[in-house]
Order: C-alpha cells, then sequence, then structure tokens
C-alpha cells in the first residue's frame, strides 16, 4: 500500500498454523484423540499478536495497548490485553497465530446510508457546480426522485449488482457494520426492493447490515400535492416489509422538501406501534425541530443536525439520542453552516460519524474519509471520530455487542497498516485496512 509504505513500512503479517503444534501426548490413539479434542475445544479460534490495540474501551482516550494482543473464539472477543499477559504460551492457546506490527480498532460502524441505489448523479453535481441548489434540483423533479427512476427501473438483481461495489469498498476500508436505508422506492414493491437486497448484500460480504425504512423521503409523482395520503400508503406497507424481517428501524427527511413534522410523527407512530426504533434525517437545510422531535420518540439518532437549536441538543441529551454527524453531505454540498459542536460537546451528547453513502448529497465510499472530513470541516479530533465512527455508531443503531474492543463483544475489528490512531484521520485516501474482521471471520 503506496501511502503507508511511502511514510513507515510495516512488516507483512504472518501467520502461523498452530495446531500443529499442540504438545504430543505419549498415550494410545484414544487417549490422544480424546485430549486434542479437549484441547481444541477450549484453544481460541484466532490470536493477534505485537499491534497496538486502540481498544476505545475507556471513557477518555483511545484505551490503548502496546504490543497488545486480541484473541477471538466463535465469533466473540476472548482476550484484548497486553502480550505479556497472555494466559501462556501463544502457540498453545490458539488454532491460528497473527503476528502483526501496525494498529487494530473495532471494526467500523456506518450509521448512516444510502447504499443501494441504481445510476449515479454526477450531472447534478455539474449543476451545482454551475450554481444550482440541492433544493432547485429537488423542486425540478430532479434530485432524489431522479434516483426513484432509476432504482423502479432495476431488477432486483441488476440493483445488487449496482450496490455491491460500494459495499465492498466501504468494507475494504474498515466496514464491518452497515445500516442501508431505502426510500428510493417509494411504493410497496421497490421499497421492499431495497431492502431485500440490502439483505442480499449483508450475507453476501459476511458483514451485519441493519436496514432502515425510509419511504418518507421523497414524495413521489403518483401522490403529487398529497403528502399525507402517501404518508398513510407508506405507513400502510410498513407491517408488511416488517414481517418479513426487512425492518430494523424507521427514518424521515423532515424537511421543507421532505415532509412535515406531523408527518413524521405519523410515521414515528406507526413504528412506535410495532416496537421499531426511529431516527430522523434531521434539521439538515433549516430548522424544523426535527432533533427533538426524533428525541421525544426516543430516537436512536438525529442525523445531520447543522441547524439544530440548543434546544434540540438538550432534548437529544435528555432522550440519549446520538448526533450522527455527515460531513461527506456537508463537504458536496458546500455548506457552510456547522452542527452545533459546541453545545453536542457541552451537553455531552455522543457523536457518530458516518458517510451517508448516497448517489446526491454524498457519494462516499469510505467511513474512514468520513472521519477525515469530520477531523478537517467540524474539527473533532481524531479520537472522537474514531469513536463516532465505532462506539457512537454502534449506539446509534442501538447495538451494544460492538464498537469497542473488550472480551465478550463481537470479534468485529481491523487491522490497520498504521501506527498511530490519528493516522486514520489524517492520510486522505490509500486503503490502509489490512485486515477486516467481523465475528472473527476475515471479510478484506
Ligand atoms: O442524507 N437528505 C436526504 N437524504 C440524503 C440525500 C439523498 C439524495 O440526495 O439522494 C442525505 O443527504
Ligand atoms: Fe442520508
Amino acid at each position: 500500500m503506496e501511502v503507508a509504505e511511502a511514510a513507515e513500512p510495516m512488516p507483512a503479517l504472518a501467520t502461523a498454523d498452530a495446531t500443529a503444534r499442540v504438545p504430543a501426548i505419549a498415550a494410545t490413539a484414544v487417549a490422544v484423540a480424546v485430549m486434542e479434542a479437549a484441547v481444541a475445544t477450549e484453544r481460541w479460534d484466532g490470536l493477534l499478536q505485537g499491534a497496538t490495540l486502540a481498544t476505545l474501551d475507556a471513557a477518555n482516550g483511545y484505551g490503548q495497548i502496546e504490543n497488545g494482543a486480541l484473541a477471538w473464539k466463535d465469533g466473540v472477543l476472548a482476550y484484548v490485553g497486553a502480550r505479556a499477559d497472555l494466559p501462556g504460551d501463544a502457540d498453545t492457546l490458539a488454532n491460528e497465530l497473527f503476528e502483526c506490527a501496525g494498529l487494530v480498532t473495532p471494526g467500523l460502524v456506518d450509521c448512516h446510508t444510502h447504499a443501494v441505489f441504481a445510476g449515479n448523479r454526477a450531472h447534478e453535481f455539474e449543476m451545482r457546480l454551475q450554481g444550482a441548489t440541492y433544493e432547485d434540483i429537488a423542486r425540478a423533479g430532479g434530485g432524489i426522485l431522479s434516483t426513484v427512476r432509476a432504482v423502479r427501473g432495476a431488477s432486483e438483481a441488476d440493483l445488487f449488482d449496482a450496490s455491491a461495489p460500494r459495499v465492498a469498498a466501504l468494507l475494504r476500508d474498515g466496514v464491518t457494520t452497515l445500516e442501508i436505508k431505502s426510500g428510493y422506492g417509494l411504493d410497496f414493491d421497490n421499497e421492499r426492493k431495497m431492502l431485500r437486497v440490502a439483505r442480499q448484500l449483508g450475507k453476501h460480504f459476511g458483514i451485519d447490515v441493519r436496514t432502515t425504512y425510509l419511504a418518507a423521503h421523497a414524495l413521489p409523482p403518483e401522490f403529487s400535492g398529497d403528502a399525507d395520503g402517501y404518508i398513510d400508503a407508506a405507513i400502510g406497507w410498513l407491517p408488511r416489509l416488517h414481517a418479513e424481517g426487512l425492518v430494523d428501524a424507521v427514518d424521515a427527511f423532515c424537511e421543507g422538501i421532505g415532509f412535515s413534522p406531523a408527518q413524521t410523527r405519523r410515521m414515528f407512530n406507526a413504528a412506535r406501534a410495532l416496537g421499531l426504533p426511529v431516527k430522523l434525517h434531521a434539521d439538515q437545510l433549516s430548522d424544523l425541530g426535527g432533533a427533538a422531535l426524533a428525541s421525544g420518540y426516543g430516537g436512536l439518532s438525529a442525523d445531520h443536525i447543522e441547524h439544530t437549536s440548543e434546544a434540540g441538543v438538550m432534548a437529544m441529551r435528555d432522550a440519549g439520542t446520538v448526533a450522527v454527524l455527515l460531513p461527506g453531505a456537508f463537504h458536496v454540498l458546500r455548506e457552510t453552516r456547522l452542527p452545533p459542536l459546541d453545545l453536542l460537546r457541552a451537553h455531552a451528547v455522543p457523536m457518530a460519524v458516518a458517510s451517508d453513502c448516497n448517489p446526491g448529497t454524498s457519494p462516499l465510499l469510505s467511513l474512514r474519509h468520513a472521519m477525515q472530513l469530520a477531523c478537517t470541516h467540524f474539527r473533532l479530533t481524531p479520537e472522537e471520530a474514531l469513536r463516532g465512527a465505532t462506539t457512537h455508531g454502534a449506539r446509534a443503531l442501538g447495538l451494544q455487542d460492538r464498537g469497542v474492543l473488550r472480551v465478550g463483544l463481537r470479534a468485529d475489528f481491523v487491522h490497520w497498516r498504521v501506527r498511530q490512531p490519528a493516522e486514520l484521520c489524517y492520510w486522505l485516501g490509500g486503503g490502509l485496512a489490512d485486515g477486516v474482521y467481523a465475528g472473527g471471520v476475515q471479510r478484506a
């Protein structure tokens, strides 16, 4: 990998099959077999040693462990600590040994994406560079509706093929948990198609994909002038999609060019009736009180929030709602209004960072790059950005079994070809991940 090699060459990852080195037992063949079976069940599946660990398992700081060791068994972390404190000879502890330098962090959690779509909107990018605004384009029937036309015209297989390279890119740069929203179908069959493709992508890549129902994203042409009627219809589709196991959460675009707070509440009431958590595209282009609205429903997160007021931030604090920062959209739309970062810090609202991967506002294929943008545009510290893309990203999805390196949590981790955690936010591009593990299995 060019960038890191130029900076500081890393020794190649060495693997060793430790199974061959189980101490021999002088006994009958049967006794040996019984003994080996017993040893095998106790041994860890894998043990990685020598790297610096950024566990994030501390209220502040990276939770850094130099010359660390990380072991996993049955998809769960079984040891996280100093190599020197391993409870025995490494050779006898695990079936597979990995000797490596570099850095190990929790797997990245991308808690806000629209990664399933067809086509692209590069022409809108050109239009915006000529002076058109995102709202102008949306009101003229482009924007989200242009992607709706492309998604409706794509078969399920086409949609999978179009989306898979994006998921592959996110995974290659460290993502082990990925949220994907619907919202470019806007009718029952096409919303279902999107959610089915999202689930298929998770299976295909062996990572956890969390799905969010975002039918309240834009008003489809067949409901023109009847946003309330459309919300009624979208509320009607939800129980069936939920019954098919396709929905983990419900979202809406609460905005002048999206849906009103009253319409958003109706959608959230339907989610609540099914026991589904909510999250919201809130206060991105104007302050409609979206962050407070989401918090009133105990929302997992309020996302974008560039225009959120202090009252909104305090409502988030009281409800434990995570602030999801989406610097990719801020960057691509050349926004100038920053999210209320000082207020979020002052009120100790957890801040997540996500890619918002989508064809309109954030054609961004790396969560690590989103972390970089969060530092440069929002002045997050690299530690805040890393925590935002791991611990707080997991919280924004309601997941407590990941996001830090700790015994008993999922064995989702990334082995990076850099030594210092801040380098993850420092390098632009380049692909720094050497190994991406989800549930203890290497997936990239
Ligand atoms: O998160 N703001 C609404 N939704 C997306 C953009 C979707 C699109 O333009 O296709 C966002 O920015
Ligand atoms: Fe979004």
